[in-house]
Parts: C-alpha cells; structure tokens; sequence
C-alpha cells in the first residue's frame, strides 16, 4: 500500500472534552490537529469526549490540516470503545488514529484487523493510517517490529514523560529535552530518541518528538525543536497554540537549506548521466544518501508553502 505522506510539523493535542479548546484549534496554524481522548481527559469525561471528537471531526473547517484523534492505550477498558464509536460515526472523516504506550507490535496488529473490518462494513473508502507512540521501556525495546507491524503506520511519536517515568529516570519537573539544567546530567535522551528515529526512518515513517511542556518558555522550546531536528525528527508536539510558530519555524527548511539542496539534486543527476556516482558541491562529496536527504528537504519546503502555514496533506 502506498503511504500517504504528511505535512507533520507541528501537532497540536487538543484535550478532547474541552470544548472552547477545540474550536479554537481549527483557527490555529498546526499541520496536524490532534483531538486527545488519553491523558488529557479524566476517565469520567472519556465518553463524553468521544461524542466531541465526532462532532470536531465532521465539522467544516479543517482546510487540509491532518484529521487526528488518540485512543486510550490498549491496556485499559477505553481503547476499544475510542477506535469503535468513533470510527461507526465519523470514519471517513479520520485521516490518522495515534495510539499511546505501545508495548508490543501485537497491539498494532490488533487495531489493523478491527480498522480494516470497520472500512468493509462501513464502506469507508480510503485506508485509515495509525500512529505508534513509544514512550515505555518495552515499547522502546521493541520498536523495530512495532515500526513494520502494519501498512497503516505513517509516524513513530516519542512520549518523553511517560518514557522517562518507564524507565525510573527521576523527573525533577522537567519540561521536555533541551531544558538549560540538561548539561549537568548529559544528555539522558539522546538514546531512547535516536533508536526511535532510526526505527522510524529504517520502516519509511515519520519521526515525531515528544511536546515541551513549558509552555511559556519559547527559547527552551526552540533548543529542544533544534535537538530532535538534528537527530532526524520531522516534527514536534505541541501542546498550546503559542508553541507552534516556533515550531513550524524550526521544522520548515531554510531557504538556504532548500537552495543547497536543489543544487545538490541538480549536480548529482548532471553526474549520474555521465554515469558517475558521487560528485563534489561547495567543495563537499554529494552521493546517493546526501541526495536522498536532500530530496526531502525539498519536499517538506514545497509542502509548507504550499499549506501557507499549515499542514496541508501531499501525496
Ligand atoms: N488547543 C487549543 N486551544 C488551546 C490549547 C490547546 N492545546 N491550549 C490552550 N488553548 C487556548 C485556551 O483555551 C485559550 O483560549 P482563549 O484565548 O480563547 O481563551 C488560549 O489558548 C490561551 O490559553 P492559556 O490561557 O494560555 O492556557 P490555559 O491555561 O487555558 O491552558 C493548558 C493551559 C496547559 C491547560 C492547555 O494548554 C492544555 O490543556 N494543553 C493540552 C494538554 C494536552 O493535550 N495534554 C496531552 C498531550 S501531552
Ligand atoms: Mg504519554
């Protein structure tokens, strides 16, 4: 099955029951709306919540942002009733269901079979795609085979709280990585989000980092927007609407980062016709894995400026 690829650089989570809350993101610039049905919602408010993901989703004004909800994890009574009541009532209007706390690729599997008998008896026309996020020692053990585990999976999303409290690290109140105190521990992170981003990118998939909870601390976002980029990271949470500008900003290619690029994919194919397979640009080799890079950074920057903001789909 052909992936669909995704503007993702920015997500917004939306608690699902907060109502004012998800009017409001449809004006916001995020790539992808993400109506929360887990931890942002208490377990009395979690019926409720459905029924407001299905209202949020079949109303108008999405304009080619990605259409997002994330299930309670499969673990608890929720997970089942969260892909079933929403999907019987709005399926066609779902672009991508996330699922928290993979443990297992089994889980993905599960949630595979139970999408595809729902798009047969509903008639839902196009394939419904799912998100994994790791944020558990098992799931990051296992992630290599969660990565591969369906055809429906467009992004692996790292869980940093959640990862953290996993594994025992001591939290201390920290905001995501990139926090300022980070230089005295060493960069604790850098492990679990390396081994995600490798998964992701080895199965075709997208790589998205976990949200900066500081939400009134631009310059620590902007330092952990830096970190996850560098590492490969396609695109970050957010969890408030002042969060994404620095975001998209992070995320989008520099013009010099796109004119490079381009130049890049001009030289390489001028010397693959004259049958050679690497070449030099400003004095650095281009080959088959420089030019793949590349091809991408073009891509995303054709696709942010083609969304004016926000996260239109391409295909
Ligand atoms: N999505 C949409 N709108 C949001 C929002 C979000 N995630 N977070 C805040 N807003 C809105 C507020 O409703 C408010 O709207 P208004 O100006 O029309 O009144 C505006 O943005 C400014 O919000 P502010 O007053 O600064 O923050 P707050 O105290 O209302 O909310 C949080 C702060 C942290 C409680 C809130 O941002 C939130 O719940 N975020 C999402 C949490 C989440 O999804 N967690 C799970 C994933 S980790
Ligand atoms: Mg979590």
């Amino acid at each position: 099955m052909e992936r669909p690829i995704r503007l993702r650089r920015s997500i917004l989570s939306v608690p699902a029951n907060r109502e004012k809350m998800v009017r409001k993101a449809l004006g916001l610039p995020a790539d992808v709306i993400m109506l929360d049905l887990e931890d942002s919602v208490p377990v009395d408010e979690k019926e409720k919540a459905r029924h407001a993901v299905v209202e949020a989703l079949t109303a108008s004004g999405w304009d080619g942002r990605v259409r997002a909800y994330r299930i309670n994890d499969m673990g608890t009574p929720f997970a089942y009733r969260d892909l079933i009541d929403v999907v019987e009532k709005a399926g066609s209007h779902v672009d991508v269901i996330v699922v928290p706390k993979v443990n297992d690729a089994a889980e993905i599997k599960a949630i595979d079979y139970w999408l595809t008998q729902m798009e047969m008896r509903l008639g839902i026309p196009k394939k419904i795609g799912l998100e994994a996020s790791i944020e558990t020692a098992q799931g990051m053990l296992h992630v290599g085979e969660i990565a591969v585990s369906s055809s429906r999976l467009e992004a692996l999303v790292f869980g940093i709280a959640d990862y953290g409290a996993s594994v025992g690290m001591p939290s201390g109140g920290i905001s995501g990585h990139g926090d300022a105190e980070e230089g005295t521990t060493g960069f604790r992170w850098l492990f679990p989000l390396s081994r995600m981003v490798m998964a992701a990118k080895a199965a075709g998939l997208a790589a998205v980092d976990a949200p900066y909870g500081d939400f009134r601390a631009p310059q620590g976002l902007a330092r952990s927007c830096a970190v996850s980029r560098a590492l490969g990271y396609d695109g970050k949470w957010a969890i408030h609407p002042d969060q994404l500008d620095v975001i998209n900003r992070a995320f989008t290619p520099s013009e010099e980062d796109v004119t490079r690029s381009l130049r890049i994919v001009e030289a390489y194919e001028a010397a693959r016709a004259r049958g050679e397979g690497s070449v030099a640009v400003d004095g650095k080799m281009v080959d088959a894995a420089s030019v793949r890079i590349a091809r991408v950074t073009v891509t995303v920057a054709e696709a942010a400026r083609r969304s004016g903001g926000s996260g239109e789909s391409t295909a």
